[in-house]
């Protein structure tokens, strides 16, 4: 068998693994699996114990469907409140050589993450968001390139050491090696967005159960991420108190009669709300279903939105031409999008991870996004650092150092 590489997503809902070999073709799945989880708040492990329960479920599915058993994994990192930043890291050339090599591009990255932090702090990801070689931006792939200088920009995810201390005890008490770190806006947009839509400008919305993540491109590179703290989950939660019912039957309702506009929704549609507590079960206008869904994802829309706006990206003018993909479980959601380009004014689609890659069709769903952008993405670093490495004793012993370094406070 060749190299294989699997990927653990713990959400605030769910835990996703995905398990691929890497072949001749390309990444090629060969089993992946979901399981609900408990213990997660917001993205961030808050009780150890329950959280590897669901590891364990969807690991176990992934496992047999692949016939192997997981010994190491690339993890996202999802957890609120992270703080992104933006880092700048500088490399020099060697004259000797004069032209642009991985060694470098690990070392500017390295150098831009390099930033003085309070102690209960740390970086657990980057995205780059430009490499400028000898002063010229925008370059997309400067190795191979004629230089002195190569410079990054970056954004950091600065997350709370507790939160990834968390996530990586829930991996130790399970045996599994984590290899890397990916965050989870960085690893959805990768599955979702087409190279396309990354070129023309275009904002992806992850609207999951604990959080909402956006990120948005342009000339395939990030311009802006950040996280809201508010999501699907919300969305229950009102249901919950303007339909007086228990969560798990506020999410049923939900679930089966969500709509996202209350406008759309056909004015003699009724929906029956158990009774509780031996009462009789009570007749609703699905339209005032719709009313609450709409009240709350209008509003973390709008969160999205300000926010884009506050970092000077217009989602509606030209530079973002390719508008909003939206994916995450909240997705889900009858008429989201209509919703979105009332909000946004500008174009709106639902993205799924079969849009970008190929994959298996039970794959295919916004359970898995998040998983197979993490596993593609600590692949293709995993093959940079490999490269360093190949040119031994330049950097010695580098990986293991950065490995070192984000599990420090185990
Ligand atoms: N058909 C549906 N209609 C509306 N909402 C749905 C539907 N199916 C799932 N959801 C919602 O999607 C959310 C789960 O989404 P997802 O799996 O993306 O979350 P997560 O990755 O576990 O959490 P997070 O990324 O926020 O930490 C839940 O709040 C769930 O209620
Ligand atoms: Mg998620």
């Amino acid at each position: 068998m060749d190299e294989i590489l699997a990927s653990i997503d713990i959400g605030t809902a769910k835990v996703a693994v995905v398990i691929a070999e890497n072949t001749a073709e390309g990444l090629v799945v060969r089993g992946f699996g979901i399981a609900p989880v408990e213990g997660v708040v917001r993205g961030t492990v808050v009780n150890i114990h329950k959280a590897e329960q669901g590891v364990i479920s969807a690991l176990k599915i992934a496992e047999k469907q692949a016939q192997l058993k997981v010994k190491k994994v690339s993890v996202a990192f999802g957890g609120y409140p992270t703080k992104i930043i933006k880092g700048h890291g500088i490399a020099p050339v060697p004259k000797d050589r004069g032209t642009v090599s991985p060694t470098d591009i690990v070392r500017a990255i390295e150098a831009g993450k390099s930033i003085a932090l309070p102690e209960d702090k740390q970086v657990v990801d980057y995205a780059v968001a430009d490499f400028v070689v000898d002063g010229n931006p925008g370059v997309d792939d400067p190795i191979g390139m004629a230089a002195s200088k190569v410079e990054c920009d970056l954004f950091l995810f600065v997350a709370d050491s507790a939160a990834v201390a968390n996530l990586m005890r829930v991996m130790e008490e399970l045996d599994l090696e984590v290899t890397d770190v990916v965050a989870s806006p960085v690893g959805s947009a990768r599955a979702i967005l087409t190279e396309e839509e990354k070129e023309l400008g275009a904002v992806m919305i992850d609207i999951g159960a604990g959080t909402t993540d956006v990120v948005a491109y342009k000339n395939r590179r990030p311009t802006a991420i950040f996280t809201i703290p508010y999501a699907g989950e919300s969305v229950t939660h009102d249901l919950m108190v303007g339909l007086k019912l228990p969560r798990k039957e506020a999410e049923k309702v939900k679930i089966e009669h969500g709509c996202a506009v209350e406008q759309l929704v056909p004015a003699d549609q009724k929906v029956e709300l158990p009774g509780i507590g031996g009462r009789e079960p009570r007749i609703v206008d699905r339209s005032f279903v719709a009313m609450i869904m709409e009240a709350r994802l209008e509003e973390i829309i709008s969160m999205a939105k300000d926010s884009l706006v506050q970092s000077g990206i217009d989602p509606t003018g030209d530079d973002y031409s390719a508008g909003i993909v939206l994916t995450g479980g909240t997705s889900i959601t009858p008429h989201i999008v209509d919703l979105v380009e009332k909000v946004v004014k500008a174009p709106a689609r639902v993205g799924l991870p079969g849009d970008v890659m190929p994959i298996p069709d039970g794959m295919n769903t916004p359970d898995f996004h998040t998983v197979w952008g993490t596993l593609n993405i600590s692949f293709e670093r995993k093959r940079l650092y490999e490269q360093v490495e190949a040119k031994k004793g330049k950097i010695p012993a580098f990986w293991d150092r950065i490995k070192r370094w984000i599990l420090r406070q185990l």
